[in-house]
């Protein structure tokens, strides 16, 4: 018996997916396929895939046209597959040409021109591509551009900054339909902003955009103050927009990972999280805005650490800062819950080495350099025989999977995200108004 293998998404099953197994049929007697499971797209970075697993499987299964469906759980598993279930011919698509021919020393490889016209990506931007418009053109701005490449669905078209030739070069270089004179003229065109300014900006941009109507991703920290981010909030559910803190490492699929092994028992109760993160910076935005700072400018991330291990209560915060020019350099945040302590350390002009540790009853969490980018860690016990490493490594910076958040918001119509509920970027504001408040100075 002859077997066809071949593999896909087949995400909103479709024409073109239907004629590519019935020609794979005939290569064969009896055709496998290998649906990708929704981890390892994520992993490779195919976002926005609309159904699940078991959906996209039950739409392979009533085709009729499958023998046998698998799961496609990981890099190099063709190769196991075809040798493990005596394959004969792999059939795919052309899209893919020439990049299956290393399966050639296992069977016989053959590339099936693929339908004109329709696919899965087409399909889900048939329910509307949003247009999104950029607040900034800095650094950050210029990744989130580049990222939003690999994110269907959104299709950023225009940019403003307060200086208008640094929105035209913006505009040029990414090939924006818009470099828009005014903010309000931005508004006008887009359905979401991504507000990547100043911090002291983030909380009236975001107001104005929320009452435009529009969709807000807001680089965190969208607001200093806890009252000022729950107006937003407020006003978000009265213009039915969705409002989201950038907070990139909370949509890591690593950091979630390990948030939910950590949380689970494996190390027992959770007794106390430590986390450092330090950027070397002589000049700019960080040390010369109103509100700049290392609290300000990375705390963000620890705080998100700790709300989202020990929760969103703690019951005291104490911070010693190290000051030049009355900008603090260098703090050492002590958060205490019930039955843990927490500290952040956080420097734009100390370096030290940025992991997260997080210690349990029974053991620890160990999540090297650089942690909030989490594509690795490892679970550490008193036997170093049960320890255990995880690796999570995705392709960008990760602003692909905020933004795919963001995206699926909109779609859905929900105010919250699981990743990072309201009551946890409230938690975060929290810390951070608190932390900023009672820092006791060293050095000038
Ligand atoms: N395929 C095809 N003709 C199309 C679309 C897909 O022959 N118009 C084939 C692909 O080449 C692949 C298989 O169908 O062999 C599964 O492809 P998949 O990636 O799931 O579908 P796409 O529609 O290409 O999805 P996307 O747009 O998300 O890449």
């Amino acid at each position: 018996m002859r077997r066809v293998i071949t593999y896909g998404t087949f995400d909103l099953f479709h024409e073109g997916h239907r004629r590519l197994l019935e020609r794979a049929r005939t290569l064969g007697d009896y055709l496998v396929v290998g649906v990708t499971s929704s981890s390892y797209d994520n992993g490779r970075g195919k976002l926005n895939v609309r159904e699940s697993l078991v959906e996209r499987i039950h739409n392979v299964t009533q085709s009729g046209l499958a023998d046998e469906v698998i799961v496609e759980e990981y890099e190099g598993q063709k190769i196991h597959d075809i040798q493990r279930l005596g394959i004969s011919t792999f059939a795919i698509g052309s899209d893919w040409v020439g990049k299956f021919d290393y399966l050639g020393d296992y069977c016989e490889v053959v590339y099936l021109e693929r339908t004109k016209g329709i696919s899965s990506t087409g399909l889900r931007d048939a329910a509307g591509v949003i247009r999104m418009g950029v607040v900034g053109a800095g650094r950050i701005a210029r990744r989130f551009v580049q990222e939003a490449r690999f994110v269907s669905g959104v299709n950023v078209e225009a940019v403003w900054t307060r200086r208008p030739e640094g929105a035209r070069a913006f505009a040029e270089e990414f090939e924006l339909r818009w470099a828009n004179d005014s903010y309000e003229d931005l508004l006008a065109h887009v359905d979401a902003v991504y507000i990547a300014t100043p911090h002291e900006t983030h909380v009236e941009f975001s107001r104005q955009a929320i009452e435009a109507g529009v969709h807000v991703l807001c680089e965190k920290p969208i607001a200093l103050h806890r009252d000022e981010l729950e107006t937003l909030f407020e006003l978000a559910d009265k213009h039915s927009v969705v409002l989201l803190e950038a907070l990139k490492t909370a949509f890591s699929p690593g950091f979630q990972r390990m948030v939910a092994i950590a949380r689970s028992g494996t190390i027992g109760t959770i007794r106390s999280v430590d986390a450092t993160f330090t950027k070397l910076v002589t000049s700019g935005r960080e040390l010369e805005s109103a509100e700049a700072g290392s609290l300000s400018e990375l705390a963000s991330y620890p705080f998100l650490a700790m709300v989202k291990l020990l929760g969103t209560e703690p019951t005291a915060v104490t911070t010693r800062a190290i000051m030049a020019d009355g900008v603090d350099m260098f703090s050492r945040v002590d958060v205490d819950y019930p039955q843990a302590i927490a500290s952040a350390t956080v420097g734009l002009g100390v370096k030290s080495e940025g992991d997260l540790v997080v210690s349990g009853t029974q053991g620890y969490v160990y999540v090297p350099a650089p942690w909030w980018l989490t594509e690795y860690f490892e679970t550490r016990f008193e036997d170093p025989r049960e320890n255990r490493k995880y690796f999570y490594k995705f392709d960008g910076d990760g602003l692909r999977y905020e933004l795919a958040e963001f995206i699926s918001m909109i779609r859905e119509g929900s105010a919250e995200s699981f990743r990072l509920r309201r009551d946890e970027s409230r938690a975060i504001a929290s810390l951070m108004e608190r932390a900023r408040a009672n820092a006791e100075a060293f050095g000038g």
